[in-house]
């Protein structure tokens, strides 16, 4: 099959002739439709030379193992699926969703990761209550129109969104009821003090700035921070209502997110559509992704819906 492998010292190779892997008894294997780049595709490459790059995507299961129940060949599923810049991906069925028959493979492909993230972030590590006041930063990246996306449909009463100028329409679109554009005004200007109870912070290295801004005991919850924040975080020694967070992927989660979706009737906004599978895209792709100038998310269509 064809796929875009991790090359040693970081960045990919293409081979046209990547072994179609067999699925283990918990295991499906799907024919990708649609793969969602991040940017973690690329932060780990260096360190998997070799193996095939991607952790998002969309598709229909081809093959299932022996002791996987719920799958069946022909599914429509999406799910985090670890070397999915290929034709064929093999996914872990705890990580697996049914999809809709009301999501296209495009919507769906964004949602493992930068829903996953956003939702954990509110939900879990944010401990967002219907009513609270969130801010999303990085508004207009993956994780952040996720994350202002998921804090309307889980009842916050008011989200606000930090981007640039050039995206603060388009997060307004996705919801947000106000937009701090950082490249004139502070998010202390635009809101007071005392105002959050929820900050997610997909950018990293906003807690002092936001700091002022946020109620006793709110929450920061950041998708990025130095080595220091991260041992403190992996290590449960960071505590309190500062987080680094590290997303994870149970297909429950999947379809909570789809289910909030289905409330609001949003769906992830495609900032571009890859329309072919070859190493030209694929670069493109990894190529805009490193810019971090994206809007929302990055889709590249691999195979055709049906075989
Ligand atoms: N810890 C985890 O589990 C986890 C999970 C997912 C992602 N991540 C990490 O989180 C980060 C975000 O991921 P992503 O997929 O959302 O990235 P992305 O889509 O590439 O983010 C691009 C967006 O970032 C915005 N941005 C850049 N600098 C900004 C700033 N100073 N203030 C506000 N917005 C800014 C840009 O908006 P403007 O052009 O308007 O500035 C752009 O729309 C990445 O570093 C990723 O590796 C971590």
């Amino acid at each position: 099959m064809k796929a875009a492998v991790n090359k040693l010292g970081g960045g990919r190779k293409w081979s046209s002739s990547v072994r179609i892997p067999e699925p283990g008894p918990k295991q499906v294997l799907v024919r990708v439709v649609t793969a969602s780049p991040n940017p973690i595709d690329y932060k780990i490459s260096p360190m998997r030379p070799g193996v095939v790059a991607g952790q998002d995507a969309a598709g229909v299961v081809e093959k299932v193992g022996k002791e996987v129940r719920g799958l069946e060949v022909g599914d429509r599923v999406v799910s985090h699926a670890a070397g999915c810049m290929a034709e064929f991906v093999l996914c872990n069925v705890g990580c697996v969703a049914k999809l809709p028959e009301n999501w296209t493979f495009e919507q769906a492909a964004p949602l493992p990761t930068a829903y996953l993230s956003a939702l954990q972030g509110l939900r879990d590590h944010g401990k967002m209550k219907e009513g609270d006041k969130v801010l999303v930063v990085g508004a207009s990246g993956a994780c952040g129109t996720a994350g202002v996306q998921l804090a309307k449909a889980l009842g916050a009463s008011e989200v606000v969104g930090v981007c640039s100028s050039r995206n603060v329409e388009l997060v307004k679109e996705l919801g947000a009821d106000r937009v701090v554009d950082y490249t004139s005004e502070t998010i202390l200007e635009v809101v007071g003090d005392d105002f959050f109870d929820v900050v997610f912070d997909s950018v990293g290295g906003y807690v002092a700035k936001v700091r002022p801004t946020m109620k006793k005991g709110a929450m920061y919850v950041a998708l990025n921070g130095g080595a220091v924040s991260w041992i403190k975080s992996l290590t449960g020694l960071g505590g309190g209502t500062e987080k680094l967070m590290m997303a994870r992927f149970p297909s429950r989660d999947i379809r909570t997110v789809i289910e909030l979706l289905d409330k609001t009737g949003a769906r992830p906004h495609i900032g571009h559509l890859f329309k072919e599978f070859n190493f030209e895209e694929v670069e493109r792709a990894y190529g805009m992704l490193k810019s971090h100038r994206t809007r929302g998310n990055l889709v590249l269509r691999i195979n055709a819906a049906e075989s």
